[in-house]
């Protein structure tokens, strides 16, 4: 069998699912994945994903038109599940008859899955765990996305590799399962596939696309970026939670490093409520990645990327992205080929 045809083969299930040509997911970015950029991957043959974020209600509904109007390729809403306007943008998702839903941040609901589903729409979550991945399958959901620690922004605590162990080798035969986190590779693509996984899922090398709405600075710090600059923000005490971002390293960590151990120290010493405290911590990154992808803020803003940066050398456009991927992963499958010797 040529590489074509085995490609066919292995994202065949993943193809089916999203109803596009390639199953590889522009993931939502807040800030980033708007409009321009869904339409733009969906077009390419790709899956485009619009990023709910903690945006207007108005501004969700408008950006959906706006992707009607520009393909009639299928794209997906990513809503985060304990953004203040989540009810809001729920309502959003089924006035305006999306196909895909993504729920991301928390558990959905029962009733929101069965909401979501009564309107004809798929759903896809994140499982960060075997008990999570088992749990969102009983509840119906149609699709789990695998996101590993190296992916950007908000992350869970456990590798792609650990992940892969734990869930896709055991429920690959059940829904379908995409793969992110790192990835900026056909090579690596084509062993996800390989390993069962549906489709694969990439952030950090849509965010700096020719597509992409992020200010020229902050592109221009990501295709400098090493991979081991790309840090998830530490938690150095229980007293004081701290959810993990990963972010390239900059001036606006530092002083996040240095608030949390100032912030410590005062509350060991009595000075601030372990409440207040948190609310500060809580408050630093207000807007910041909005600073830094639309400002162009590199040294104070949040520049969400995952250790896949350190991969990611040149802005391409999505179609070239699309065809960088492809092309690598037919690379790998003949190579792979070469290794068993078989024609
Ligand atoms: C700047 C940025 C913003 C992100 N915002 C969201 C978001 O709003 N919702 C979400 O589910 N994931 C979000 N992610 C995660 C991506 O959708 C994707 O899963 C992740 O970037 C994959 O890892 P990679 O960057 O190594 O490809 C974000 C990632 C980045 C880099």
């Amino acid at each position: 069998m040529n590489e074509k045809k085995f490609l066919e083969k292995l994202w065949e299930k993943g193809k089916d699912f999203l109803g596009v040509e390639y199953p590889i997911i522009s993931g939502a970015m807040t800030w980033i994945s708007d409009h321009t950029l869904v339409s733009a991957v969906s077009e390419a043959g790709g899956f485009g994903v619009l990023a709910g974020g903690n945006s207007p209600a108005e501004w969700l509904a408008d950006e959906i038109d706006r992707i009607h109007a520009s393909t009639e390729k299928p794209f997906g809403v990513n809503l985060i599940v304990i953004a203040p306007n989540y009810k809001r943008h729920l309502e959003v998702v089924k006035e305006k008859k999306v196909n895909f839903v993504i729920f991301a941040g928390s558990f959905p609901k029962d009733k929101e899955i069965v909401g979501v589903k009564a309107t004809g729409a798929k759903t896809i979550a994140f499982a960060s765990n075997e008990g999570s991945a088992r749990r969102l399958m009983s509840r119906g959901i149609d699709a789990l996305i695998l996101e590993g620690n190296e992916a950007g922004g908000h992350v869970g605590y456990v590798s792609l590799v650990v992940l892969l162990q734990q869930v896709l080798f055991k429920f690959r035969n059940r829904v379908p399962i995409f793969t992110a986190g790192g990835i900026a590779t056909g090579q690596m693509a084509a062993h996800l596939l390989l390993a069962g996984a549906s489709g694969i899922q990439m952030g950090t090398i849509f965010a700096i696309s020719k597509e992409s709405r992020a200010h020229p600075e902050f592109k221009k710090r990501y295709i400098k970026a090493k991979a081991r600059e790309a840090v998830a923000t530490p938690q150095f005490h229980q007293a004081l939670r701290v959810v993990p971002v990963r972010a390239i390293r900059n001036k606006g960590m530092d002083e996040f490093a240095e608030l949390q151990m100032k912030l410590l120290k005062e509350i060991k010493e009595g000075k601030i409520s372990r409440i207040d405290a948190q609310y500060e911590v809580e408050k630093f990154w207000v807007g910041a990645l909005r600073k830094a992808v639309e400002e162009g803020d590199v040294d104070r803003g949040s520049l969400m990327a995952g250790q896949s940066v350190g991969l990611v050398d040149k802005e391409m456009s999505v179609k070239e992205i699309i065809e960088y991927i492809t092309k690598g992963i037919l690379g790998e499958l003949k190579y792979i080929k070469s290794l068993v010797g078989s024609d």
